[in-house]
């Protein structure tokens, strides 16, 4: 069985996660909980400098607190995915956004390795004292929708999104209540932290 980790980004992992990045466009998918690192492709070290400014931002309508991880494969060091943590929401992101946005690069989709993102992030969460996530999605993402179903998501909201044309849902997951339930089935599938 493969054991994932989050890893803080950083310089050595310059090269695959720009890959992670341009295997996206090429496969023409979706990029979510990349922390903007789209917009940084040919300035990897400010992204860098703007993910650590990330984590002490004061909250506004703007701008929250966030943290960015890279998902990586104990066997092979590999980028797998990526995760952005919204420490608090503003306005904003409390209507739509919510507090976690996850991404798993196309050639590593369907093997599970989401819900092992998503575990992972509660975790962190549970570290940083939040007691509930609230996480969005198009109703039409199954992949996304059973990821947050997987770690024990309630929806509590479905409406249509006039700006994107898609119906959206809201899931609430309750993190001690997540992490005790499923803990025995994703710690295998994690690598401890020394
Ligand atoms: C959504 C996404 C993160 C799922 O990642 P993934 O690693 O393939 O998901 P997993 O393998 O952990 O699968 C989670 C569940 O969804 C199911 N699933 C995954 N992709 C699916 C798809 N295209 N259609 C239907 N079900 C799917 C899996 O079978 C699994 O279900 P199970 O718990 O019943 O076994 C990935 O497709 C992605 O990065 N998409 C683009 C970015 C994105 O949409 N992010 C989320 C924005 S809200």
């Amino acid at each position: 069985m493969e054991r994932l980790m989050h890893v803080i980004p950083d310089i050595s992992y310059k090269e695959d996660a720009i890959a992670y990045i341009n295997e996206h466009y090429a496969c023409n998918s979706a990029i979510n909980g990349v922390g903007g690192l789209n917009r940084y492709l040919d300035d990897y070290e400010g992204w860098l400098e703007k993910l650590a400014l990330d984590r002490q931002q004061i909250p506004n309508e703007e701008r929250v607190p966030a943290e960015t991880y890279y998902l990586v494969r104990e066997s092979d060091n590999r980028i797998v995915g990526m995760i952005n943590i919204r420490l608090v929401l503003n306005e904003r992101l409390n209507h739509r956004g919510g507090h976690i946005g996850y991404g798993i690069r196309p050639s590593e989709r369907n093997k599970g390795y989401n819900k092992i993102n998503l575990y992972l992030a509660l975790k962190r969460c549970q570290e940083l004292g939040m007691d509930m996530v609230l996480l969005d999605c198009d109703k039409n993402n199954l992949g996304s929708a059973k990821s947050m179903q997987a770690l024990g998501g309630k929806l509590v909201r479905e409406w249509y999104d006039e700006e994107h044309k898609e119906i959206d849902q809201r899931y609430c997951i309750n993190v001690k209540e997540a992490i005790n339930k499923y803990q025995d089935l994703y710690e295998p599938q994690i690598v401890k932290r020394r």
